[in-house]
């Protein structure tokens, strides 16, 4: 499972290190048809930590009914090393979700905001507005309780109902998540429609309103095989934290073609051609994805997967 690397050129004019946030046990195993066993979702997890991801999301305490494939949350964070140097951050929707997590032991959260009306509805039974009156108790006591709290954003650039999303919107909805007290916003692009210019345009329309590339993540799904393009216009604006995905799982069961995530065997390929630290052993990472392969029956859609596995 090994193979030559990329060529290695330093571009001194991109940032020198990456933080990789893996959301693959989460986003990854959300959108499958089948439902993990408990045990790959702990092996799955444990690999990427023994293989160097600097954080993993782990699973979501959103309703079981609404994510059958995540119910099993609370037991999957039993048998996890929640006091480990890796956090395990867990999606939490709601005031329940919070209490389930905090019950659980976790000490990184995040809520998930929509840039859209109809997603807003369609994600979380909650209007534009009423999606942040939700998420405002969340924050509080969860920084009460010291958790962290990470922000999403979705469809930062376009929505299968409504189509383009204004700039100014996104930004207007990540400020006040920003503003009720998160640590990070992550921009996600939920059905993979943005594009390389787009992206620096949304970075940039943050940074006017104040909120620079350090409070900020990029998001990507790679419905059209552009998220490994937008990561790079990304770097090229100074973001420093990515969100990926273990051999490319991912999609969002309530986003109409929503697939999977900018796979990280693809991101860490790239940053280690660009001569960027990221801290993630590449063959660890890829028998970690060739493996869960197996586990769901079918190949992986990373590039580099399939070239290395
Ligand atoms: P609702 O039906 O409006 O909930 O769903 P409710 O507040 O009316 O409560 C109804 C019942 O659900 C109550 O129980 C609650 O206790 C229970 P009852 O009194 O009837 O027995 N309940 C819960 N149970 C367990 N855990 C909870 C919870 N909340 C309520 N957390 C809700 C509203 C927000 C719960 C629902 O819409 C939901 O769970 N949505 C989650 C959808 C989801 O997980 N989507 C995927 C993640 S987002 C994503 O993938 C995008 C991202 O990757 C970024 C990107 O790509 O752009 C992050
Ligand atoms: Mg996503």
């Amino acid at each position: 499972m090994t193979g030559p690397g990329p060529s290695v050129v330093r571009d001194a004019s991109l940032p020198s290190a990456v933080t990789i946030y893996e959301v693959g046990p989460r986003d990854g195993l959300q959108n499958e048809s089948t439902i993990v066993p408990l045990d790959a979702k702990v092996e799955f997890i444990t690999r990427l930590i023994d293989a160097g991801l600097p954080i993993v999301e782990a699973t979501s305490f959103v309703h079981p009914r609404w994510v059958p494939q995540l119910a099993d949350a609370a037991d999957l964070v039993a048998r996890l090393p929640l006091t480990g140097p890796v956090p395990l951050p867990v999606l939490v929707p709601n005031e329940r979700g919070l209490d389930r997590a905090l019950e659980a032991g976790c000490s990184h959260v995040a809520i998930f905001g929509s840039a859209t009306e109809t997603f807003a509805q369609k994600n979380l039974n909650a209007t534009l507005e009423s999606q942040l009156t939700m998420f405002e108790p969340v924050v509080t006591r969860a920084l009460e309780a010291d958790v962290d709290v990470r922000a999403y954003v979705s469809m930062c650039f376009g929505d299968p109902w409504e189509g383009p999303v204004a700039v100014e919107q996104v930004v207007a909805v990540g400020a006040r998540l920003l503003e009720l007290g998160a640590t990070q916003l992550s921009l996600g692009d939920t059905i993979g429609v943005g594009t390389a210019a787009h992206v620096g345009i949304l970075i940039d329309a943050f940074g006017a309103a104040g909120i620079g590339v350090d409070r900020l993540a990029m998001h990507f799904h790679d419905t059209y095989g552009q998220a490994l393009t937008n990561a790079y216009a990304a770097l090229r604006h100074g973001i420093t934290t990515f969100d990926a995905s273990a051999g490319g799982l991912g999609g969002c069961p309530y986003a109409e073609s929503a697939t999977g995530n900018l796979a990280t065997e693809d991101l860490v390929w790239m940053l280690s051609g660009l001569g960027i630290e990221h801290g993630v052993d590449l063959d660890a990472l890829v028998a970690t994805s060739v493996w869960m392969a197996g586990v769901l029956g079918r190949e992986s859609p990373s590039a580099v997967v399939r070239a290395r596995g």
